[in-house]
């Protein structure tokens, strides 16, 4: 992972509705295997391998779910990416490198805008953050993550059936994940809604923004976002840092 202090664009674009199912083919999973192999040697990729066997032999289900098949609440429903299934390596070097940040982010709430199946809010309980809650509009999703949840033990979590648009985020809130969730119009309802009444929240507010193809939204708005850096994976994907301005 290498570190910018430019603001990077992802290099996907929002893709509304679109179809997923080929992520959970045995080909496609091969063939992220034998790539991972090539990026980051065969030692790494034994590492994913057990760990996503640790998940399957516990029962988690992380697969990848087309947004067309499943009832979705809001006046949003056609602005939402499909759900797929992100990279426990990536979310994890994203919440260390928040952790170097700021010690104390921990205290604070984990809220994951667009939660799917769950997994940023598993890897977030594991850094001890003091709540974790997931944002998500397809009622299946919301399902099978709190099953999920049950799996890994999870206790202290909320997961909320609800359009992100809508959502007042918590006083303690510390930590904002968005994984290219969903498109322009409800991104700037979702950062309006972050900074409203921004004076309220207790500790510092950080917005982790990976794909980030909206990253305008923040860039943008000057007077309640403040850009802190950005990270490039070796799979290619952008992770921009924002920090909620408060006087
Ligand atoms: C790319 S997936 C990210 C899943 C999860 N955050 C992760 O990293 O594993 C995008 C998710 O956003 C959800 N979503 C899209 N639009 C939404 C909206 N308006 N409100 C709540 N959830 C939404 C989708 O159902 C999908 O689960």
């Amino acid at each position: 992972m290498q570190e910018t202090k430019e603001i990077l664009t992802a290099y996907k674009e929002v893709r509304k509705n679109a179809d997923v199912s080929h992520a959970n083919t045995l080909s496609y999973k091969i063939g992220v295997l034998l790539s991972s192999v090539k990026r980051r040697g065969v030692a790494a990729t034994l590492k994913k391998i057990f760990l996503y066997l640790s998940f399957y032999l516990r029962g988690v289900d992380l697969s990848s779910e087309n947004l067309t098949d499943l009832t979705r609440v809001g006046e949003h429903k056609d602005r939402g990416t499909a759900y797929l299934q992100n990279s426990y390596e990536v979310i994890d070097s994203v919440i260390k490198e928040v952790e170097k940040l700021d010690k104390d982010i921990k205290k604070g709430v984990f809220i994951d805008y667009g939660s799917g199946k769950g997994l940023p809010l598993i890897i977030a309980q594991k850094h001890g953050f003091k709540k974790v809650i997931g944002v998500e509009f397809a009622k299946e999703l919301c399902e099978v993550s709190i099953e999920n949840m049950k799996k890994m033990n999870i206790k202290n979590y909320e997961i909320l059936n609800m359009d992100a648009a809508e959502y007042d985020p918590p006083i303690d809130t510390s930590f904002v994940f968005l994984f290219n969730p969903f498109d322009e119009v409800v991104m700037q309802k979702v950062a309006k809604k972050i900074t409203a009444d921004k004076e309220r929240y207790i500790r510092d507010v950080y917005v982790v923004y990976l794909n980030p193809t909206c990253n305008f939204v923040f860039v943008n708005d000057k007077e309640n976002f403040q850009f802190i850096k950005s990270l490039i994976f070796e799979t290619g994907e952008v992770c921009n840092i924002f920090k909620v301005k408060r006087s």
